[in-house]
């Protein structure tokens, strides 16, 4: 798909759609170009798009929908370029943000903020500032994003966290990107006095877990 990849992400068990919704906007410059018309002229569309994805999301009951906005790679594009994407994004917040608001519409930002201009910064805080409290979309707008780079600041901050003494339980650098779905169960011993019935009562732990890896839960499943 050349202009927005859509997985569902998760599934609340209902038949009425996904609970979150993450969208690739991608493909304004190849619009563009098929109709003669500049770079800029098709980031300018995909906000239009972006407009009417929230409202569509909005009517279909979706509970967040992620949209990738600006990526960790995208500084390698032209200056120009990356000023037109930071122009549209301001000029987004700036007229779009009271309708949001009406609409009940909570605006999160996920990404680095650290390097943005300080105006970005003060508008993305005010967008999340202002929805805070509001309950029907929950609109994530990945700017400045990249995956690799929020896992590594969560590694970071978790390993702060443990050297602070703010947290004992820990992965330890450990197959963190393999834990995903994993059960975890945490064992108040120190590792010279785990035996044979520590490991049994873990697995019992594990046993008792109800994994459902994104589906639903075996009762309601039939
Ligand atoms: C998406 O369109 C906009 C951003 C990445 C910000 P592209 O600019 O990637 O469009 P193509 O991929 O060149 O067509
Ligand atoms: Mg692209």
């Amino acid at each position: 798909m050349s202009n927005a990849a859509v997985p569902a992400t998760q599934d609340h068990g209902r038949s009425d759609g996904p609970l979150h919704v993450a969208i690739i906007m991608d493909g304004n410059g190849r619009w563009a170009a098929a109709r003669g018309l500049t770079r800029a002229q098709g980031h300018r569309r995909g906000v239009e798009a972006l407009r009417r994805v929230v409202r569509a999301a909005h009517e279909l009951g979706i509970h967040y929908l992620t949209i990738f906005s600006f990526s960790s790679e995208n500084w390698s594009r032209p200056a120009s370029e990356i000023g037109d994407l930071f122009g549209l994004l301001r000029r987004f917040i700036r007229n779009d943000l009271a309708t949001l608001h009406r609409d009940g519409v909570r605006v999160r930002v996920i990404g680095e903020r650290e390097g943005l201009e300080p105006d970005i910064c003060a508008l993305l805080n005010e967008a999340e500032e202002l929805t805070r409290n509001n309950t029907s979309l929950n609109l994530v707008v990945a700017f400045n994003y990249g995956s690799r780079q929020e896992i590594a600041h969560a590694a970071r901050r978790l390993a702060c966290e443990v050297a602070e003494g703010r947290r004992d339980q820990r992965l330890s650098n450990f197959l963190l990107w393999q834990a995903a779905y994993s059960e975890l169960v945490f064992v108040p011993m120190h590792w010279p006095d785990f035996d044979k019935a520590a490991l049994e009562s873990a697995i019992v732990e594990y046993s008792r877990r109800e994994r459902r890896f994104g589906g639903l839960a075996a009762k309601t499943a039939s």
